[in-house]
């Protein structure tokens, strides 16, 4: 798939279907987010692949944001490592940045896939620090469901050009 239509066809996907995904397919998308551009180019980042049925239950509880994990063939969390990277704002721009192409690629492969915000939120933070027995230096920044696609979304039209500001606001 081309790079632009790749974006211009990226849709949250929250429903799947219940088959796996083939097990390389880890290597494509984490091969993608290791890729991104990062601060100082430290790539400060680590992932965590959750595919046990449990621990993604356990997850689908910490909010009702998350409850697509239910049905979800695994998560990705992304964090950064603050032994890496001390700014702490640098780290959540590499890991957004990471995790936009684990995005992209999971829409390559033919997976759905959906963004699901754990920094700066307490509430997500503290258990899923928990329930993953997260160390002190690492910044759990978001976590991707991803899935076989059970839902087809259209990407409506969303270039708005009051948005756009030439030489200056
Ligand atoms: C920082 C961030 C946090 C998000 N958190 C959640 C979430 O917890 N649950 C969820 O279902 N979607 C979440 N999303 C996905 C957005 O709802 C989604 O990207 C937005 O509605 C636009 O739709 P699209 O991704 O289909 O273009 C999050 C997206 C971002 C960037």
């Amino acid at each position: 798939m081309e790079t632009l239509k790749a974006i211009l066809t990226r849709r949250s996907i929250r429903k799947y279907s219940e088959k796996n995904i083939p097990e390389e397919y880890y290597e494509v998308l984490l091969k993608a987010a290791m890729h991104a551009p990062s601060a100082r180019n430290r790539q400060p980042w680590h992932f965590i692949i959750i595919s046990d049925r449990e621990v993604l239950n356990k997850l689908a509880t910490v909010s009702p944001s998350w409850k697509m994990l239910e049905i979800a063939a695994s998560a990705i969390v992304v964090c950064g490592d603050l032994n890496l990277e001390d700014s702490e704002s640098f780290i959540i721009q590499d890991c957004s940045a990471a995790t936009q192409n684990i995005l992209l690629a999971a829409h390559e492969l033919g997976l759905g896939s959906v963004w699901l915000g754990v920094h700066p939120r307490e509430d997500r933070l503290k258990p899923l620090v928990a329930i993953l027995r997260i160390p002190g230096n690492i910044l759990p920044v978001s976590m991707v469901s991803v899935g076989k696609p059970d839902e087809d979304r259209e990407q409506p039209d969303r270039y708005n050009i009051e948005r756009i500001h030439q030489d200056g606001w």
